[in-house]
């Protein structure tokens, strides 16, 4: 079977792991946890990086360090990755969910700003000028654009909206380290931006993430909370409530390896990418998911639509290609189906009918390219 998406694990993983080993520095305190959050930071073009157990605990701190609290609605696109609605929940938020572009299936920004212009309205809360929506009376706190699948949207209109509707920005970059819109890094748009490292991503720690910043204060709040709250080096003094979500070293020393290889994946990847293109346009009725003018996607993840998507899936997976639907439209879900969707046409439902992602590891060969290719071609001609 050739597989979804695997790690590349092919550079200094084991040589860093072994030290780890030796030293005994296996938990949250050693060097290349300082290390691997710094390199990341460096690569992204931010000022700090804080790493932490995973993505998902990496967005729930973001929202904590501005105050996101169950009196806050966070608006996300309403196509992603569980994970981002989770972290919302988490904080007692309640998420306002925006249908995609028909195109690119990142958050569409006609329908967040016809929100925030119809939907909202100015008031003054705690001295600070905010919006609340206008039907629940709560704050809209935050927006948290979500990079899908590496791709990613016009970043500069939705810093601009932010700005106009007294709004913050996390990016939820889990999926696009390497992505950049007019030269910018993902997930330095905003306030606060996060990487994940799990499994499956473009690079990975087994498990891990990286808050990213260019705010001094915010990245010295993360490394607090995210180790317990704990004020002494001496004395077991707490300020308030903590998490345990700091990386441990033996993951971090991976993420080391990782990262000194990334350019060369990153390259691999987009190569990758720049092939599934070529060689799938126009075969049968496949889509590609458009890359909006200004940007440079990672290409973590190749998906495309087809109205055959189901019996494609079937057919692939019956022969040797692993390929995956895409997620479920968050609105579909029974615990998310209860808050606001803003759409017109519920093009997130369509998407999802019609998208599949095929073999995309760091690692693949052109043999299985070439493999991929001439079974998506052989399903078709049948
Ligand atoms: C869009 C999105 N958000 C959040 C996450 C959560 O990251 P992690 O798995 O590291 O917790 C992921 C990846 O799994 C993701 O794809």
């Amino acid at each position: 079977m050739i597989p979804l998406s695997i790690p590349k694990l092919n550079g200094n993983e084991w040589k860093y792991v072994q030290d780890c080993l030796n030293t005994g520095w296996i938990s949250s305190a050693g060097s290349y946890v300082n290390q691997f959050e710094d390199m990341v930071a460096k690569y992204a073009g931010a000022k700090y990086g804080v790493a932490c157990m995973n993505g998902t605990a990496g967005l729930h701190i973001a929202q904590i360090l501005l105050g996101v609290t169950e009196n806050d609605h966070v608006i996300a696109p309403n196509i992603t990755f569980i994970a981002t609605l989770n972290a919302i929940k988490y904080t007692g938020a309640q998420p306002i969910l925006i249908d995609v572009d028909a195109n690119n299936w990142q958050m569409d920004l006609d329908l967040l700003e016809q929100y925030l212009e119809t939907q909202t309205e100015t008031q003054t809360r705690d001295t600070e000028t905010c919006r609340v929506d206008k039907s629940t009376n709560k704050r809209v706190r935050a927006i948290m654009p979500v990079h899908v699948l590496g791709n990613i949207g016009d970043m500069e209109r939705m810093v601009q909206l932010a700005k106009t509707y007294h709004l913050d920005i996390i990016e939820d970059s889990t999926e696009a380290l390497g992505s950049t819109f007019k030269n910018k890094h993902a997930g330095t748009f905003g306030s606060i931006g996060v990487f994940s490292f799990n499994g499956n991503k473009i690079i990975s720690t087994g498990g891990g993430g990286v808050i990213v910043t260019d705010d001094e204060a915010l990245a010295n709040k993360a490394r607090h909370l995210t180790t317990q709250a704990k004020v002494s080096a001496m004395d077991y003094i707490h300020d308030e409530i903590g998490f345990n979500y700091r990386l441990v070293n033996v993951l971090a020393a991976i993420g080391v390896a990782q990262m000194e290889q990334f350019p060369g994946i990153l390259k691999d990847k987009r190569a990758m990418d720049v092939y599934y293109r070529e060689h799938l346009q126009g075969v049968g009725d496949i889509a590609f998911q458009a890359i909006p003018e200004g940007a440079q996607p990672n290409g973590w993840l190749f998906t495309f639509s087809t109205s055959r998507m189901r019996e494609l899936l079937a057919y692939l997976n019956e022969n040797g290609v692993q390929s995956r639907p895409f997620w479920m439209p968050m609105n579909q879900l029974e615990m998310f189906k209860h808050d606001i969707y803003i759409t017109k046409n519920d093009v997130s439902a369509s998407v999802y009918e019609t998208s599949i992602s095929i073999p995309s590891s760091a690692g693949i060969t052109q043999e299985q390219l070439e493999t991929v290719v001439r079974t998506i071609k052989a399903f078709y001609e049948e």
